[in-house]
């Protein structure tokens, strides 16, 4: 089983879509981090459905509970278990669903993983609503970073449906992100965006996209080769994300097309640091940090259901039978996931600062 990721920040993720809670626990988040509970809720509302005309019109509440490893708003050093419980739920149309599993999604290929005592209702365990989980303890991770080395974590929306934002400066990118519905910070390329999310859901189909995530602020030297390198362990963490479909660091897959002389990342000094002039690398050389801006971009497939009607095998009967789902989907995921990109990065770089002793397992002694 491997539903914990982590060697020292250790996450273990837990719950069902249908079932009665969804959650993480954090094993290893060092004692004496101060949580601010109003930005842990903060985070998880990004995530949440209902926040827009972009997202499905499910409303899930999403309050968080906080059910160990704190004291007085402190981190104790025991293990943090949080959660949020699932209110707002219809399995009504999700029987068929077994029978008739919907193409694109998990609903066949969970069924013969688990001989068909999964949770099937909602999706289970392979439903995006796990990803509240991720968001809590990515939030922890995110103030754990940020407190103790002054790591930010930002991601956003950079493609829908084929429409490219332009790249924009850090500052726009921390500015401007959360003030449109599809979480681009170029508000002319994310109007043609929600208009294409628009057309989508219209015509009764569904948009992918990408999200780009930066990490300013990580020291050179963070990573361990050669099978725990940044670039491995981020893009295992990263596809345990539902509808993730690739990942690509800095310039990612066009160094494939490019010479030694343009993708190397000529050294200089910036007030006596080592830099490098440009960052086709993404920050990160031999699967450690060379103090760049980590970058990495993940691509998301368009969201499975849809309620065009879909070509499926009726199970029971083994014939070849049309799908025709209703219920409450998200047109496109994207717009919610760049908070579960930013939540992932983070526990994973957490995880990697504590085990390369950046960040210590006590962060201040208690006044006696
Ligand atoms: C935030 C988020 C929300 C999602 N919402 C839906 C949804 O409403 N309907 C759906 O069919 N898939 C949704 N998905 C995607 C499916 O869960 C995913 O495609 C499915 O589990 C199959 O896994 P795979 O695409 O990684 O192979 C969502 C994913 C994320 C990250």
């Amino acid at each position: 089983m491997s539903n914990s990721i982590g060697n020292i920040f250790r996450v273990t993720s837990f719950g069902e879509s249908h079932g009665p809670c969804i959650g993480a626990v954090i094993d290893g988040c060092p004692a004496g981090l101060r949580l601010d509970f109003a930005i842990l809720q903060h985070e998880l509302d990004r995530r949440r459905p209902g926040q827009s005309q972009v997202a499905t019109t499910r409303m899930e509440e999403d309050r968080l509970e906080v059910l160990s490893g704190v004291y007085n708003g402190i981190t104790t050093g025991a293990p943090l278990c949080m959660l949020i419980w699932n209110r707002d739920q219809d399995s009504s149309k999700y029987d068929e669903l077994q029978v008739k599993p919907r193409p694109g999604h998990a609903d066949y290929s969970a069924q013969v993983r688990y001989g068909g005592f999964n949770d099937h209702r909602g999706g289970g365990r392979f439903s995006g609503r796990i990803t509240a989980g991720f968001v809590m303890a990515g939030a922890v991770a995110k103030q754990l970073l940020y407190e103790t080395l002054g790591v930010e974590v930002l991601a956003h929306t950079v493609s829908i449906g084929g429409v490219q934002a332009p790249r924009v400066s850090l500052e726009e990118i921390r500015g401007k992100t959360e003030s449109t519905s599809v979480r681009c910070p170029h508000a002319p390329t994310a109007e043609k965006m929600i208009a294409a999310i628009e057309a989508a859901r219209q015509s009764g189909d569904s948009l992918g996209g990408e999200v780009e995530c930066i990490v300013s602020g990580l020291p050179a030297g963070v990573g361990q080769p050669v099978f725990d390198t940044l670039e491995g362990d981020l893009s295992k963490a990263l596809f345990a994300v539902p509808a993730v479909k690739a990942v690509e660091f800095g310039t990612g897959k066009r160094l494939a097309s490019m010479r030694g002389s343009a993708a190397n990342d000529a050294y200089k000094l910036t007030d006596g640091m080592v830099t490098t002039a440009s960052n086709h690398s993404g920050g990160i050389l031999g699967g450690v940090s060379n103090g760049m801006p980590l970058t990495c971009r993940v691509a998301f497939k368009p969201t499975p259901s849809i309620s065009l009607p879909q070509n499926t095998v009726d199970l029971g009967g083994m014939k070849e039978v049309e799908l025709t789902l209703s219920g409450r989907h998200d047109p496109c995921v994207v717009p919610r996931a760049v908070p579960v990109v930013e939540a992932i990065v983070a526990m994973v770089l957490a995880d990697h600062a504590l085990r390369r002793g950046l960040v210590p397992q006590v962060l201040e002694r208690k006044p006696s």
